[in-house]
């Protein structure tokens, strides 16, 4: 039994307080199939998500068979199953690899055949079996539905809470999907509660609620509906809820509630008589468990953080392989941003004039020679400069490209995710694993690519380290910003300009005024990287910098030190921005 106490929720607006659920009382049995109406705007997603607890009752309470689920904490993930108005499943994966890493991800299973039987269960149950190899790109709206729900059928929920499954759709898979809806009410005593905006095939329904401006209008049997609303058609119901504030609507609600609630006792009664509700509440618990034949323990426990982990990295690559333009974008960047940097390795490779002993030589022959390698020097360590500095941005403009979107991309199946029993640390760490794997192939390519062409004379392991640190950080950093974006464009926007940025204040190209540059310079990763990447130089290399730099290059342990900072920063920002709700609304 699912039990609302004048449940209300508020939020300020212009500074006073407006309830968009306002003292909501409802009692649900177990078994119960309810649709939640409504005019656009009237609250039914507020009110759904109250029930879900993802919008914390401000007042009154929630109770689930006995227990107040604000004080004694909320049901657990794997018992309440929300399908939200978006979809949650990614294009590139099929049906059946979807509802595997649903299972995956939500319930601990015992071995592989507990897991294929799970799958397998909840395919027939929502007649997903014959397109179970379908990638979800090209399924109608109606499978897309189905496939929401398959997916929060896999922990076997004991509340079910839909929003708009069926809006969208055609009348013919509308009515398959409540068909739907009302079987899978009537196993193992769920309750399903569906919000629709649609007035149509109410009479499967066990009850109506009506909202109004936050407020209960009606909750009985689809057949008294008409009659309580004094019109011929549900349709009229709308236009007949306009005609009154809601506050009338709710006051005479409440006068009426026993009679009407008396008459769904009698229906809920009728059901049970004619078999047609699988069994009454107590004998079920024990009925179930010897289904399961696991313990109740065993079911409640959600898989642990390696094994999401390990779901989220191996789905994480697959979505990336099947992606053809995105594998297509990366292979191309890999391939040609080494390419232009080799454009300049020529003139970092001209043979620089050297001092001769000088004997014998006049004070004339001596200083054209100052000159002549003075200029060779000059032209050689500005493109040995050059070329490590494009390669530092190159690797900046990557780690951007890396992760700007990859979290803000996925934001709302995030969310749903973690509402799920998903931690948000296996989800961090599996993007940081996989994100990993593309900074090292790009930056040692990189670096190695660019070597075969020029006579890099140096610690080359400093400078490739160095390369893998500025990928690193502005990965990082971006991954932080696409966690606390709301859009994937403001994300992919904001790490754009902090990659354009980078260029300019880094000092590299251009000498800053000297009171600009000790505020920018801590922040600019570009900088450090190029800084101690200089500093593997040796030889020739070391002396022509040392004549063309005004760019003062700090120490190797201080250009490590910031880097791995920035890095540390990024990631705080991304564990704080994942960690945090952010669901639209
Ligand atoms: N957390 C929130 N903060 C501010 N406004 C909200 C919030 N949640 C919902 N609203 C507003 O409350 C109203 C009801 O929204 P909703 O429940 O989504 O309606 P619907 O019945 O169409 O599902 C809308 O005007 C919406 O913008
Ligand atoms: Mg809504």
């Amino acid at each position: 039994m699912l039990e609302l106490k004048d449940v209300c929720f508020t939020i300020q607006k212009d500074g006073e307080p407006l309830n968009l659920v306002d003292h909501a009382s409802l009692k649900i049995p177990r078994g119960h199939f309810m649709a939640i109406v409504g005019p656009s705007g009237c609250g039914k997603t507020t009110l759904l998500k109250t029930i879900a607890g993802l919008n914390p009752e401000s007042d009154g309470s929630l109770w689930w068979n006995g227990r107040n689920l604000s004080e004694d904490g909320d049901l657990e993930p794997w018992e309440i199953g929300y399908v939200p108005q978006f979809s949650i499943a990614y294009d590139q994966l099929t049906v059946d690899e979807s509802i595997e890493a649903a299972t995956r991800l939500r319930v601990k299973t015992k071995n592989a055949e507990d897991l294929d039987a799970r799958i397998d269960r909840v395919l027939e149950e929502t007649g997903l079996a014959p397109i179970a190899d379908r990638p979800v790109s090209v399924l109608s709206g109606g499978q897309k539905r189905r496939l929401g729900l398959a997916m929060e059928l896999v922990s076997h929920p004991k509340l079910l809470l839909c929003d708009e499954v069926t809006s969208g759709l055609d009348p013919r898979s509308e009515r398959e999907i409540v068909n739907l809806l009302h079987d899978i009410s009537r196993k193992e005593g769920r309750i399903v509660l569906s919000v629709t905006h649609s007035l149509a095939h109410l009479e499967l329904y066990d009850s109506i609620l009506v909202l109004h401006e936050g407020r209960v209008a009606y909750h009985g049997t689809p057949e008294q509906l008409t009659h309580y609303f004094s019109v011929d058609h549900t349709e009229l119901v709308y236009p007949q809820l306009a005609k009154q504030a809601s506050e009338k609507w709710r006051s005479s609600w409440l006068k009426h509630s026993e009679t009407y609630y008396a008459k769904l006792e009698r229906n809920r009664q009728k059901l049970y008589d004619q078999g047609l509700l699988e069994l009454p509440a107590d004998e079920l618990e024990i009925e179930e468990d010897e289904e399961e034949q696991a313990t109740p323990e065993d079911e409640t426990r959600s898989p642990g953080l390696l094994s999401q982990f390990k779901t989220l990295l191996g789905r994480r690559m697959r979505i990336f392989f099947r992606d053809r333009g995105q594998v297509f974008l990366q292979l191309a960047i890999l391939i040609c941003f080494p390419l232009l940097v080799v454009l300049f390795s020529p003139r970092a490779n001209e043979n620089m004039r050297k001092f001769t002993d000088g004997s014998g030589s006049t004070l004339q022959q001596k200083l054209e020679e100052q000159a002549g390698v003075q200029e060779d020097r000059l032209k050689v360590g500005s493109a040995v400069s050059g070329i490590i500095m494009f390669q530092v941005v190159l690797l900046s403009l990557m780690g951007s490209n890396n992760a700007a979107r990859e979290i803000a991309g996925e934001r709302q199946i995030l969310e749903k995710e973690k509402f799920g029993g998903v931690s948000p640390l296996a989800y961090l760490s599996s993007k940081v694993v996989f994100l990993s794997g593309l900074i090292l192939i790009q930056s040692l390519w990189m670096a190695g690519f660019v070597e075969l062409f020029w006579s890099f004379e140096g610690d080359f392991a400093q400078h490739a380290i160095f390369l893998i640190l500025v990928n690193a950080a502005m990965t990082a950093i971006c991954l932080g910003i696409s966690s606390l974006m709301r859009t994937a464009e403001k994300a992919s926007l904001l790490s754009v300009y902090l990659v354009g940025f980078q260029l300019p204040l880094s000092g590299a190209v251009l000498a800053l005024p000297e009171k600009i540059e000790p505020l920018t310079r801590p922040f600019i990763s570009a900088y450090w990287a190029w800084s101690g990447s200089v500093d593997s130089l040796s030889g020739q290399y070391r002396s022509a910098l040392a004549s063309i730099s005004e760019t003062q290059i700090s120490s190797v342990n201080l250009c490590f030190f910031v880097l791995l900072i920035h890095i540390t920063l990024g990631l705080i920002a991304s564990w704080v921005g994942t960690s945090r709700p952010q669901w639209e609304h």
